[in-house]
């Protein structure tokens, strides 16, 4: 079976020419996108994604496609016609398709790309019992990563220096030596004094919606948090590590830069944490 794309009020096959030569997400990264997790066909903390899809429109002036009630219907056709019960389902708008210029003109069209596809049911289950190791690199970014651009080329650049690596995620870190988060994740600590830490949500990270519903959750779990930002020394020396994102939710870290954290294994915290997650997933459904 083909798998099928949504192009700009199209349902085609993925491999069909669809968008413009002169489209400004093609041409310029002039544009913003979403990951929404898919359990069961159902799509996970969907009003969170859609709320900062809103946020990142508004902050580059791209006006909404569509209402969120008409996106919804797109979204879940597009997991239906696709067959993915569970996977992960991407929507891409870009400022619209004008002749190059860096300026843009207002009255353009945006354009709205949305994609679904099936991960694998057993890879959840494998983090969260090995862990993940992770390598750290500068972060090359610009200083609005809380909007959700297209333009992703440091990431690329950072996940990929971690598969050449032989590792699963690469950590950023500031000129301070903080770490700001993964090329796709938010990063956190349990510190040597057991306190839960991540860095606070400014321009320097993207708000994850898994970081923002752990923050809502931890308040009845037994565990101090603060929003505070980390050193990679402070990360090494933690009890537990973990990053999040909407793809898997928890991923214990285990491994930086070739040495354990911890005794190398998904610490009690972590685990908890990713159980009390999935408890919210199922509620949610
Ligand atoms: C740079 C970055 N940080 C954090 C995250 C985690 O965000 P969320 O929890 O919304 O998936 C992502 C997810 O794609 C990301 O790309």
């Amino acid at each position: 079976m083909s798998r099928i794309a949504y192009v700009d009020g199209v349902y085609q096959p993925i491999d069909l020419p669809g968008i413009q030569v002169e489209d400004r997400g093609y041409q310029f990264a002039d544009g913003v996108y979403e990951v929404c997790a898919v359990h069961h066909g159902q799509l996970l903390d969907e009003d969170a994604h859609l709320a900062r899809l809103a946020r990142s429109l508004a902050e580059l002036s791209i006006p909404a496609p569509m209402s969120d009630g008409a996106l919804k219907i797109v979204l879940r056709e597009t997991i239906t016609r696709n067959r993915v019960s569970d996977g992960i389902v991407y929507m891409q708008i870009t400022r619209g398709v004008a002749r190059r210029e860096h300026g843009y003109a207002s009255g353009l069209k945006p354009v709205l790309v949305v994609t679904a596809r099936a991960t694998d049911p057993n890879r959840r289950a494998a983090v969260l019992e090995h862990g993940i190791s992770v390598v750290t690199v500068p972060d090359q970014r610009w200083a609005r990563c809380d909007i959700k651009s297209i333009s992703l080329l440091p990431n690329v650049l950072a996940r990929q220096e971690a598969v050449e690596k032989g590792v699963q995620e690469a950590w950023q870190v500031d000129t301070e030596g903080l770490v700001t988060e993964g090329a796709a994740t938010n990063a956190w600590i349990v510190d040597a004094n057991g306190v839960l830490r991540t860095r606070p949500a400014d321009g320097g990270i993207l708000n994850g919606i898994v970081r923002q519903i752990l923050m809502s959750l931890i308040g009845d779990m037994d565990v101090s948090f603060e929003e505070r930002a980390f050193s990679v020394s402070e990360a090494l020396s933690a009890r537990e590590c973990f990053s999040t994102a909407s793809t898997l939710a928890v991923f214990p870290v285990v491994q930086i830069d070739a040495k354990k954290v911890g005794d190398g294994r998904p610490g009690p915290i972590s685990q908890a944490i990713a159980a009390r997650y999935i408890q919210h997933s199922l509620i949610e459904n």
